[in-house]
């Protein structure tokens, strides 16, 4: 399966606008620079049709791209400390109001920083993710980051980290390298 004829379609800053949908949505989530725009322009094969920051908290919005038959979402990044507690508490309910809307979601990618411990916020979501039931994969970024005694380091530590999530795919990506991509596409392609 291919994502390269897809295109951007619509841009949210409040769920009450979001679109009622029976479009199967691939959502992307994770920390607010940890590389969920870098994903979707690699999946995409575009440049830059998601906007890509070196300013983390860019992406406040719920950004949908996709074809004639599918959508991918890219939800606001969470756990940015620097702004506002309005502008937190404008993602947190853009973030629930999306969850908590009717959608046909068949997988959630959780993006997460392979360099560091999962934080609060990415076990956070990743337990809102398995209470409720929604299908996810774990995608490591940033791979080409670290030293190869590293990346084995953090791939052993990684398995007891996430440990209760023993039945969910962890996946060690670079948008830098393309390390990763093919097993992320095919994830997704199952999925739908
Ligand atoms: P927000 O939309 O602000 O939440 O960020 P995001 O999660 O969309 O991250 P984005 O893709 O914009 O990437 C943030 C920064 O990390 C940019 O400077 C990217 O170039 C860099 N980056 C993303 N992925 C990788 C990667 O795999 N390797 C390396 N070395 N840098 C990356
Ligand atoms: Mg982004």
């Amino acid at each position: 399966m291919s994502f390269n004829k897809f295109d951007f379609i619509s841009s949210y800053g409040s769920f009450k606008q979001l679109p009622d949908t029976s479009f199967p949505e691939i959502v992307f989530a994770g920390r607010s620079n940890v590389g969920k725009s870098s994903l979707l322009n690699k999946l995409m094969q575009r440049k830059s049709l998601a906007h890509v920051s070196s300013t983390p908290g860019k992406t406040a919005t719920i950004n949908f791209y996709g074809d004639d038959k599918i959508r991918f979402v890219d939800l606001p990044g969470y756990g940015y400390a620097k702004v506002s507690k309005s502008e937190k508490q404008r993602w947190a309910k853009l973030l629930e109001g999306y969850f908590n809307s009717d959608r046909n979601i068949k997988l959630v990618v959780l993006l997460v920083d392979m360099r560091h411990k999962p934080s609060v916020d990415d076990m956070d979501m990743a337990h809102f993710l398995s209470h409720n039931n929604l299908p996810f994969i774990i995608v490591m970024t940033k791979s080409d980051k670290l030293k190869k005694t590293a990346y084995n380091k953090r791939m052993e530590e990684v398995k007891h980290e996430l440990e209760e999530f023993s039945n969910v795919a962890i996946i060690p990506f670079s948008s830098v390298t393309g390390e990763g991509i093919d097993k992320v596409k095919r994830e997704i392609s199952t999925a739908l």
